[in-house]
């Protein structure tokens, strides 16, 4: 069998090339308007705003150089436009979330250049949000989205030890620019700015203040979707962030147990109530298939995720299977998705961010 594209070479193979006016590359200067990549074949839409034919030219020729070089790449079909410079960027097509005059200035910040807003929560704790979060980010850039992680978990922040990576760069004005992680995915937690062994001591106002920080000062550039990983329950963070930041939806994460039914519920009512739409529950901790034998059991019970669901009227996402590598994985900073691309859970992930880009489209 022929080994698959890599997506992550792609998006490094174009992190390479620098636009010829502003000198920023064009993977994280938002330069890349489509990117389809297909077994062998990868197909690249680039708009530089200002230069020259000849400058397009020598972008398209470097695009097809650089693509050339990666594992597996057959067909390579590179375009490059130019846009006059007086037109201004390309603004998030209509759909993508508004920025709502109720909404905050401090807020509204720098998330104009985001076309979604997708929030990852459940009704209780430990049932794997931050996971699913983690790998549905990294499923979504290797399906050639410009995606973002916010760590909105400010009382318990993960995503700095799951996601891997440094440390956050800030400028003089006070902009933080998120960490780039080796999967394309743009990440911030707050567990990147305090000491690993530091207890969050920060309370309400002051973590608060910090959610809004990850919304005014952080630079995301243009973004398809931000994912945000929201703390368990229901609580302020959830419900301030509906109000500030406008949501194109939320998933919900669930495990199979009936009791789950119950908080997934809470939560749906949550949302409900604060007009974010449901994109589908997910249920994670699935069942679990013994490795030597291939025999499966459904250790929290069968079906409770997909019962759930057809009994609040939301769509059902899809499962993710329990798999021991998805917890050394979180913690070794190396999503399973990456770590073992090959895994039931890892096609799982990618099969559900599949599913979110037909919720959203
Ligand atoms: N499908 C899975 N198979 C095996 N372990 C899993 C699975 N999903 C999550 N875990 C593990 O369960 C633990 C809790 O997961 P995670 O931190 O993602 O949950 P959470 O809902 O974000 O928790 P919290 O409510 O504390 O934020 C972690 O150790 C994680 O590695
Ligand atoms: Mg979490």
């Amino acid at each position: 069998m022929k080994p698959r594209l890599s997506h992550y070479a792609v998006r490094e193979a174009l992190r390479q090339i620098k636009d010829p006016v502003t000198g920023r590359n064009l993977e994280d200067g938002g330069f890349i308007r489509q990117l389809e990549i297909d077994r062998a074949s990868v197909r690249v839409l680039v708009t530089l705003m200002g230069a020259s034919p000849a400058a397009a030219e020598e972008v398209e020729n470097q695009i097809r150089e650089s693509l050339e070089k990666i594992e597996g790449v057959e067909e390579i079909r590179a375009e490059v436009r130019i846009l006059p410079a007086q037109t201004g960027p390309e603004l998030p097509q209509a759909g993508g979330p508004q920025v709502g005059s109720q909404a905050a200035p401090a807020w509204a910040g720098r998330i104009e250049e985001i076309r979604h807003v997708i929030a990852v929560a459940s009704g209780k704790g430990g049932v794997g949000k931050s996971t699913v979060a983690a790998n549905l980010a990294i499923a979504l850039a290797g399906q050639g989205r410009s995606v973002g992680l916010l760590d909105a978990d400010i009382y318990g922040p993960s995503q700095q030890m799951m996601m891997g990576g440094g440390q956050p760069l800030a400028d003089e004005s006070g902009k933080i620019y998120p960490v780039e992680t080796d999967w394309g995915v743009k990440v911030i937690s707050l567990g990147h700015i305090i000491e690993a062994d530091q207890p969050v001591i920060w309370r309400g106002p002051l973590l608060m203040k910090a959610l809004e920080q990850f919304f005014s000062d952080v630079v995301w550039g243009k973004l398809d979707e931000l994912i945000v990983d929201l703390p368990p329950g229901t609580g302020d963070v959830a419900i301030t962030l509906c109000q500030n930041v406008p949501m194109t939806g939320a998933v919900i994460v669930t495990t199979p147990q009936d009791v789950a039914l119950i908080d997934a519920r809470k939560g749906l009512a949550m949302f409900t109530k604060m007009d974010v739409p449901v994109l589908g529950i997910i249920e994670n901790m699935s069942f679990y298939e013994c490795p030597s034998c291939h025999h499966v059991e459904y250790i929290f019970g069968r079906g409770g995720g997909e019962k759930s669901a057809k009994e609040l009227g939301v769509p059902y996402l899809g499962g993710v299977p329990i798999d021991p590598a998805i917890v050394s994985g979180g913690d070794a900073g190396k999503p399973i998705v990456v770590e073992k691309p090959d895994s039931a859970a890892a096609k799982a992930f990618e099969e559900l961010a599949s599913q979110i880009i037909q919720q959203i489209a």
